[in-house]
């Protein structure tokens, strides 16, 4: 059997970041409208910080204004809870987030609560989760709605696919889940509670593993042709004591049966920012009662 062809979410998310970038410059031009991203991060987690600069960086370069808040790592959640009640107030600021995970001091509902679920660009507020239920007219989460993309350029018809999906994740598996079933595939979602894994995951279609455990989906969980994205990103230590990003799946026995495959990195990663962004871009226009450009 040949092996699986690439998912390149790299050059995917090139290209929304281009058109992102081309809208923006737009609305500037149209309406004089420059939109302003605040990615709020608590404390020093080492993977958070570079989640942050990387989000820094392209809301950059695709001309957004950021406004990025980095907090110490022991601030109330009622200093937090005001600053982001500061950050609802400015209208330079069109789209918020705070970095989770959050210390166990701060209840990370409460925060997302308090944001303005028009600049909640994460789209975790229960304003765009019920939005997200109803179908239609929240902001959606990021990770998701990349996914959502990466399949509809793999597959030409999702209608009736069986989707399993490893991992019930406020962020991942729950609201991909909403989506996967509004795009008309058959839905189960899996955790780390289920029993016969292998055997659910061979039923699947179109796999995805976002539930955190390096390699743990193996060439034999895979049905021969299936298309398999992978969220995860595990930092693990290699034989020689280096450290390596791996995925949730077992890539070297996959890429072996699956049709088609996101490797890490460049899969599903980069995907987040480039949705975060046209979040951004969209939260701007409707704030400002501009029309949301087609995208
Ligand atoms: N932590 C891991 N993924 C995300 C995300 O998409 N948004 C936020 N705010 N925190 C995260």
């Amino acid at each position: 059997m040949s092996k699986a062809r690439l998912i390149d979410g790299k050059k995917l998310a090139a290209k929304l970041r281009k058109t992102v970038g081309t809208q923006t410059l737009t609305l500037k031009k149209a309406y004089g409208l420059v939109p302003g991203l605040a990615a709020v991060l608590v404390g020093e987690d080492p993977a958070s910080q570079i989640y942050i600069r990387n989000k820094e960086t392209h809301a950059r370069e695709v001309g957004m204004n950021n406004f990025s808040r980095r907090l110490a790592k022991n601030i109330s959640e009622a200093k937090l809870l005001k600053i982001v009640s500061e950050l609802n107030a400015d209208p330079v600021i069109n789209g918020i987030l705070v970095q989770q995970p959050l210390s166990k001091k701060i209840d990370a509902f409460t925060v997302i609560e308090k944001m303005d679920p028009a600049k909640d660009v994460d789209g975790f507020h229960s304003f765009n989760l019920s939005a997200l239920f109803r179908g239609s007219g929240g902001l959606v989460p990021c990770t998701p709605k990349g996914c959502m993309m990466l399949l509809e350029t793999t597959i030409s018809d999702l209608n009736g696919a069986n989707a399993v999906v490893l991992g019930r994740s406020n962020i991942v598996g729950k609201p991909l889940a909403q989506l996967l079933l509004a795009a008309n595939t058959t839905v189960t979602i899996t955790h780390s509670h289920t029993c016969n894994l292998p055997e659910i995951c061979r039923n699947a279609d179109i796999l995805i593993a976002a539930i955190g455990q390096p390699k743990l989906i193996k060439g034999h969980w895979i049905k021969p042709g299936a298309v398999v994205l992978d969220v995860g990103i595990n930092r693990i230590k290699t034989k020689d004591g280096e450290q390596t990003l791996v995925g949730d799946v077992d890539f070297d026995e996959v890429v072996e049966i699956a049709g088609a495959i996101t490797p890490v990195p460049g899969g599903v990663g980069p995907m987040t920012i480039a949705c975060l962004l046209e979040n951004t871009l969209i939260a701007c226009c409707r704030q400002n009662g501009v029309p949301v450009p087609e995208i």
